[in-house]
């Protein structure tokens, strides 16, 4: 049971390490974890924040553990070779296409959220976003006017396969849970959209059960903190799923609490928190680890079929928050090492 760990940059390291003790105190046979440079600390020791040697490790796994990218102090360098691309470019290299990023309400912190307690109690949504296309991967670019103004491009697009295989996942996911899909897009302006939306609409003939509907992209924004019990799955592209993600955690009390899985057509996925970095709190063992901690479940559920083993760890987790665990970032004083604890004791 190969597992690579890629740790990263500021709290990365500090959080992953908690989600890899948890891990190894599950006592799975075989397991065998395997460390690889990423970000910022990658191109530091070689140049690069994606190595070859390591790019090798997550070829040779069947999922990878991943922290966090990103330093400040690599802002200005060319954009190769920023940190953000090792996270970028393992999603290409590797054909990571679709994000699943579960977000649900906690059993005793329905007040700690920045929402009222009554509406965010209903939140139990998945945001499945698309993470090979949009404007992330399109032509880019920096170039002078002729009349001497600087202008910067991305240019956003989808092909329909790109919108299809989301689509796919995204009812797939809603006929195992509520059977409801809302399709988020920006399509009364821009042409990606429209063709995101009438692929989504082509695909639904496949899954009659699944109540499709659609969604512009601000509206949802707006919607995901007006009423988030409405929604049960979420399917959109890769830029709109990137924020609408960060809203989502927010709603929930915390990004310190939202995993991910990052899936390809085979069985080897990426886990990772969908927060960052975070370097205003890096080195000072506050973080809270447990967006870590859970996307290691999510790791044992969808790369090796260890349903069990997932479920003893986001029960451990749901435990520990239930029994009054707080880090900083939902108003306690539990630093990183004490949550680790805290859900190693109730493993
Ligand atoms: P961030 O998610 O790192 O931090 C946003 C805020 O949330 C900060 O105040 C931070 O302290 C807080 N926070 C994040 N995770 C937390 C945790 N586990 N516990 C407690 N508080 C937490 O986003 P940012 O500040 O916009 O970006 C920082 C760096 O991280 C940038 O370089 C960015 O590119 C990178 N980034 C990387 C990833 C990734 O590796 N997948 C994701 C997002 C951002
Ligand atoms: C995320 C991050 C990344 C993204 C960055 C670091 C490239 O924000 O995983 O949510 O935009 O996808
Ligand atoms: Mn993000």
């Amino acid at each position: 049971m190969k597992i690579a760990v890629f740790a990263g940059d500021g709290i990365g390291p500090e959080v992953t390490q908690e989600a890899v003790r948890v891990l190894e105190a599950l006592g799975l046979p075989d397991l065998e974890l395997i460390a690889g440079d990423v970000g910022a600390a990658a191109w530091r020791k070689h140049g690069h924040p994606l190595p070859e040697a390591t790019l090798e490790i997550a070829r040779s796994v069947g999922g990878i553990l991943f922290g966090a990218v990103g330093d400040f102090e690599c802002d200005t360098l060319e954009r190769h070779l920023r940190p953000e691309q090792a996270i970028l470019g393992l999603r290409k290299e590797l054909g990571l296409f679709a994000n699943l990023r579960p977000a649900r309400v906690f059993a005793g912190l329905e007040d700690l959220t920045t929402l009222r307690p009554e509406v965010a109690a209903a939140i139990d949504l998945l945001i499945v976003r698309e993470l090979n296309g949009d404007v992330y991967f399109g032509e880019k670019g920096m170039r002078m006017t002729p009349d001497g103004r600087r202008k910067g491009y991305d240019v956003m697009s989808y092909a329909e396969d790109e919108v299809r295989r989301i689509a796919h996942v995204g009812f797939r996911a809603a006929m195992g849970r509520g059977k409801k899909l809302c399709s988020v897009d920006k399509a009364n302006v821009l042409e990606t959209s429209q063709l995101w939306r009438d692929v989504v609409i082509e695909v639904a003939a496949e899954y009659p059960q699944v109540e499709l509907s659609h969604m512009y992209v601000d509206n949802c924004a707006m919607q995901l903190v007006k009423n988030p019990g409405q929604f049960d799955v979420i399917v959109t592209g890769n830029l709109f799923g990137d924020i609408l993600s960060d809203q989502a955690s927010m709603c929930v009390g915390s990004i310190g609490l939202l995993a991910s899985a990052s899936l390809s057509e085979g069985t080897l996925g990426l886990y990772e928190p969908i927060h960052g970095s975070a370097p205003d709190i890096a080195g000072k063992g506050i973080a809270n680890p447990m967006a870590t901690i859970l996307s290691a479940a999510m790791l044992l559920r969808h790369s090796f079929g260890l349903e069990a083993q997932a479920v003893r760890i986001e029960t451990a987790v749901s435990k520990a928050l239930a029994d009054g665990i707080r880090g900083g970032d939902l108003g306690g004083s539990a630093g990183t090492r004490e949550i680790g604890d805290a859900v190693l004791a109730r493993l």
